[in-house]
Formats: C-alpha cells, structure tokens, sequence
C-alpha cells in the first residue's frame, strides 16, 4: 500500500487546501511508478476510455481525442508531445491506491486519475483549471511553474480545443523528481514541462459542483416530485384598489411556495448524496454475471479475505438520526439500519480492507454485502 511518511495533513488543509500552491518533496514511504508508459498507451487504445494526445509546433498546438490506434504513437516524430489518459484509477488498482494518501479529503470531492506521458519538451501548454489537484511526478522530470490565480475575464489564446492562456508569468518554478508531489489550488495558472523523455504525470484531481450545476440539477429533481394540482391560491382574496398591482402579499406566498420546495434540508440532502456519488461513466455495467451466493460471501469473510471496493464506484454516507444512516453508491441510496450502518461506515472509511465477521452477522448487514458485490461495486481482492 502507497503511503506517505512525512506529511502533515492538518497543516496542509489550513495552509493550502483552497488557498496556495505546495511543492511536497517525495513524501512516499517508497515511490515506485504503478504503471508503465505502454500500458497507458494501451488504455489509450481502448474504446470507451477517454484519451486525448497533444502536439505542439512552435506555438501552435494540436489536440486529437481518442480512442487512438497503436500505430498512431509510432508516427509521432520529433515534435513534442502529450498523451492523457483520463480516470485511469477505474481501470488499474495500483494507480486508483494513489488516491489513498489523500484520504483526509472527503470522498465526494474526489474525480479522477489522469495520467500523462509526455516526450522531452512536451506539456499541455500554460492554463488554469477549476479544480484542485495534486500533481504526483510518476517517472521521468517535469518542471512544472506557477504563475497568478486567473478568472473568467483572463485572455486566452484563440483555439477550438484548448484553453490557453495568452499571457503567462510565471511567480515560481520547480523541477520535479519522481515521488515529488505539487499541489495546484483552483484557478492557478500552471505549466509543467517534461525534462527529458519518459515523463509520467499522475493528477489526482477533484471536483467542486459550480452554483449553476447545483440550482439546475436539484431544480430538475424537485420538479419531478410536484404535481400541476400544488398551485397557487387565494381564498379570501382581499378587494384591492387598483386590480393592476400584484400586491406585496401575493407576491411573498409566491415566492414562498418556491423557497418551501428548494429549501427542504431533507430532500435535498438525499438528493445529494445520490448527485454526488453518480458515476463519471455510468454507461459502465459491472453488475456480476452470476449472483454470489450469500454463503460463500460469509466464508470469505471469515477466512480473512481482503475486500475492495471498485475504484470505479462512488460511495458516501449521510446519517439520518438514531444511528441509521442512507449509504450512497453510483447514485443510488441505500437505507441502513443501525446494524448495516456500522458495515456502510466501514465500507466507506476506505477502498481496501479486511471485515471483521461481526460486522456482518446481522441480517440487514449481510444483505448490503450482498447487493454491492452484485452490483460490481465490491469484490475480493484478486492478491
Ligand atoms: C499534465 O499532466 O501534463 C497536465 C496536468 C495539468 O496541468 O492539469
Ligand atoms: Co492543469
């Protein structure tokens, strides 16, 4: 298992969690790259995976999308160039164990692995992202430069694919080794070069829903559970002087009406929670071929096997009072008693374990077992 010896989480999230740029010197126990340059050109290569490659020509720049053929890497020339390869976590356990580290961020704020190999001199060019990420150096040298937090109004290059910046000045720089670590808050200007050939970046990257996603997507939601009948009405309407004036009492029921049905606490929680915990692919199927039987489930429990979640599943939680809690897996609410609660908080408090039996003795407890290993979002460890 990655971890990290020498690294102060607390400190970090007061420090530069949100707020400022951190260059973390290999804090790995031991670093070694979890996965090689043509096993990513392979993801690349398969459908359904989404790749993009960008070449640079003096200052022009150009972006194709995958999925690629295995010969398109063998005619790439001298130019300088960049293969990324996007949520490569759901695909390879040894790259989704390099988000463990980074535990100390809640699940739900968490999207993806890419991955980027690059020849000497390639990069993804000057811009800024909406999100934070940690950018762990995998094989190979980068250098990577930090310049001024951007906004909407930032000048960018004129280009169909890519969001450049027009003007960039860098205010600090590093050559990263393999294992270093810099983390970029959102809206940061970045670069990062490859020194060399061979250069492998991996970006644990997160998410933060915008205020429009939000309103959008819960406003949908609530409008499915109305009905046309929940209407308006004024019994007792009071004769008013001029019938041209919408009278300030009408107008604050109606905006009651609205502000009572978006700002129910409860069901936009469990609305949330299944929001949030949507599949990036949800075109995926993991659901098992067979159901396992529940038996067989209990044995391997109790033979101490290691159970592991799929990296490609999303999990929370959100109590609901009295110890019972909804677990949220892939958009989907599953509501836990006390009992099967302890095993959701389990199952949620990290991707890689070993059940004590107990834990799934109860009835309501096994039965969620169950589910997920059917569903595909757990399964035994392949050791
Ligand atoms: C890269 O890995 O080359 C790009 C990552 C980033 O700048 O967000
Ligand atoms: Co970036």
């Amino acid at each position: 298992m990655m971890h990290f010896t020498d690294f102060d989480s607390a400190a970090f999230l007061r420090d530069n969690w949100q707020q400022q740029p951190l260059l973390i010197r290999n804090p790995w126990a031991r670093w070694h790259n979890p996965l090689s340059p043509d096993e990513l050109a392979g993801l690349a290569c398969e459908e359904g995976i989404e790749a993009r490659l960008i070449r640079q020509a003096g200052s022009k720049w150009a972006m194709e999308e995958g999925h690629f053929s295995e010969k398109r890497f063998s005619k790439l020339g001298k130019q300088p160039w960049t293969l990324l390869v996007q949520a490569v976590d759901h695909h390879v356990p040894e790259v989704a164990a390099l988000i463990e580290p980074f535990r100390f961020i809640p699940n739900w704020r968490i999207d993806d692995v890419m991955v980027s190999y690059a020849s000497d001199g390639g990069g993804v060019g000057p811009h800024f992202d909406q999100y934070d990420v940690f950018l762990v150096q995998g094989l190979g040298r980068r250098r990577w430069q930090i310049g001024p937090l951007c906004d909407a109004q930032t000048p960018l290059l004129p280009h169909d694919d890519l969001r450049l910046l027009a003007d960039f000045e860098p205010t600090s720089e590093w050559l990263l080794e393999p294992g270093d670590i810099l983390y970029v808050p959102p809206r940061f200007a970045h670069n990062g070069v490859a020194v060399g050939d061979d250069c492998m970046t991996y970006s644990i990257g997160f998410r933060a829903p915008s205020r429009r996603e939000l309103l959008s997507n819960w406003c949908d939601a609530a409008l499915d559970r109305l009905d046309d009948d929940d209407r308006f009405a004024d019994p007792g309407l009071a004769r008013q002087a001029n019938p041209g004036e919408i009278m300030p009492q009408a107008l604050e029921e109606l905006r009651a009406m609205i502000a009572a049905r978006l700002d129910d606490a409860e069901a936009f929680a469990r609305w949330f929670g299944a929001f949030t915990t949507t599949p990036k692919y949800p075109e995926t199927d993991w659901q098992l071929e067979a159901p396992v039987a529940r038996a067989d489930l209990v044995e391997a429990v109790a033979a101490g096997r290691t159970l592991r979640r799929n990296p490609a599943s999303r999990y929370a939680f959100i109590r609901s009072g009295d110890g019972a809690l909804v677990l949220f897996v892939d958009g989907e609410p599953i509501h836990c008693d006390p009992a099967a609660a302890a095993l959701a908080e389990r199952l949620c408090a990290s991707a890689c374990f070993v059940l004590d039996s107990t834990l799934i003795a109860p009835a309501s407890s096994i039965a969620l077992l169950e589910i997920l290993f059917n569903q595909g979002n757990l399964a035994f460890d392949a050791d």
